[in-house]
């Protein structure tokens, strides 16, 4: 009969769920898991050894050896499994015991989940981990909503296996029901984004630039080491340079130009719609997940449209590079601007009550966004707790107007020669609206009230007006 109660509890032993377990028993927790898979208990067994760690093989044994109130987390697939799990824990669990989903679940389900586990005085936490395999283990950005007092229970487990800045943890509570899920859901549409500005960025440089693989990885790099640092401008070096096992390439150069996604890009434009808040540098990067999946289809529409100008000059020389640099700096701001102006607009529509300097915070160290460009963010939100969209800070404004005329080279450059920028075109796009005091969009409300007396309002007067067209 063994006596020792644990401290935290993980279902779901996956790479991100054992390595998350670890990490909570490396900072002194005792730390116990369960699986429906052997093989992922085994491991646990195994990579814990020597450590305050355990993994069991049922349910019944894992809810027992728990202490009260149990805190149980759960890194299952997101969707239907995750409530499965629930209904099972359910009449294993006692009152005032935690359930922590930190799977990437969608925010109508986490919402569903809260009340329902509310009615049953379970206390849920809907909670966003970003950072991969290696962020559960060395320390990820944590996104927790829901039940403020489960909140307070678990906040020394979280706050000591998250990633630290400076000493300070990138795990704060985010607020009441979804919220937790919601902007861990923001921030996956701006890494969506980003992941895609730099593909382009990529693209310009190898067709534009004729630079090779390690030319280029060597030149991220040396952007890591700048304005640019960031997770994703580090690791893009690293694939750029990696070798082939298989053939003496690049293996950048044998992966299939088909990209996956799991939806949470998707839903973030979708509440973006709803919410009536332009994200389009998001919305094109879901896009382009979307055609790179039509592969047949381009390979046979390439023929048909082929390059207009293949006898264009490479631009080899640094200055190309450094327009690139500074088009992506642009986007990537934009980038942000939008994911955030997204997280303002919504903590009121959906009263979240969003701290939002308190999440560029957390998404500095750990998350896969993570960047030194947070660090402005934090600031300009922290200036400012009624700011929505952050390209009008004084900071930012200037660093946007520094950049734009290489963004806009660099596009027409694109555009000549036939390279698709979709992502890092829709970002100028969205600033050159936003700058534009008049837009044409006096022609479309001049076409609804022509065809269906929509009415208009006037430029020169108050009221609503309506006009009977052509008469
Ligand atoms: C993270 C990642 C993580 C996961 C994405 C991948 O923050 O650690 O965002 O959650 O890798 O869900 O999403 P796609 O499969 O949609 O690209």
């Amino acid at each position: 009969m063994e006596h020792q109660l644990y401290d935290f509890g993980m279902i779901g032993l996956g790479t991100m769920g054992r390595n998350f377990l670890l990490n909570v028993a490396d900072d002194g927790f005792a730390a116990l898991g369960t699986d429906i898979n052997e093989a992922s208990v085994k491991a646990l067994n195994e990579e814990g050894e020597g450590m305050r760690v355990r993994g069991v093989h049922t349910q019944e044994e894992f809810v027992s050896l728990l202490s009260k109130p149990r805190k149980v987390m759960l890194l299952v697939p997101a969707g239907k499994i995750v409530d499965k799990v629930i209904e099972g824990l359910l009449p294993l669990l006692d009152e005032g015991d935690i359930i922590i989903d930190g799977g990437n679940s969608h925010y109508d389900d986490t919402n569903r989940r809260y009340e329902y586990l509310k009615e049953k005085n379970i206390r849920f936490l809907g909670t966003g981990v970003s950072g991969g395999a290696e962020g559960a283990r060395r320390g990820p950005s944590i996104m927790p909503g829901g039940d403020r007092s489960a909140w307070n229970d678990v906040r020394a487990v979280l706050e000591t296996v998250a990633a630290k800045v400076n000493g300070d943890p990138c795990v704060t509570y985010i607020g009441e029901s979804s919220s937790g899920h919601y902007v861990k859901m923001v921030h996956n549409g701006i890494e969506y984004g980003l992941m895609q500005l730099i593909a382009e960025a990529y693209d310009l440089l190898k067709r534009v630039g004729g630079m090779d693989n390690d030319s280029m990885s060597a030149l991220f790099d040396q952007w890591n080491k700048g304005r640019l640092n960031s997770y994703l401008i580090e690791i893009s070096a690293d694939i750029l340079k990696q070798r082939d096992d298989l053939t003496d390439g690049h293996l950048i150069d044998a992966i299939l130009d088909k990209a996956k996604q799991k939806g949470t890009g998707k839903w973030t434009s979708q509440t973006a719609m709803d919410l009536g808040v332009p994200v389009p540098t998001i919305d094109s990067a879901v896009t382009m997940r979307g055609i790179s999946a039509f592969k047949q289809f381009r390979g046979e529409a390439a023929k048909v449209f082929p390059v207009l100008h293949t006898d264009e000059p490479r631009l080899s020389g640094t200055a190309f590079a450094e327009a690139v640099e500074e088009a992506l700096y642009f986007s990537f701001i934009i980038c942000y601007a939008q994911g955030m102006h997204l997280l303002a607009e919504a903590s009121e529509e959906l009263n979240y009550d969003l701290d939002l300097e308190g999440i560029a915070r957390i998404w500095r160290g750990g998350c896969i966004i993570r960047a030194e460009l947070l660090e402005k963010i934090r600031l300009a939100y922290r200036g400012d707790d009624q700011l929505r969209n952050m390209i009008m800070t004084e900071q930012f404004s200037t660093l946007l107007n520094d950049c734009r005329e290489s963004v806009g080279s660099v596009i027409r450059l694109a555009s000549e020669r036939g390279i698709p920028t979709m992502c890092m075109s829709s970002a100028f796009q969205y600033f050159e609206a936003f700058r534009s005091a008049r837009l044409p969009l006096n022609m479309v409300q001049g076409q609804r009230d022509y065809f269906g007396s929509h009415t208009y309002e006037r430029v020169d007067r108050e009221g609503i007006f309506h006009t009977e067209w052509g008469k």
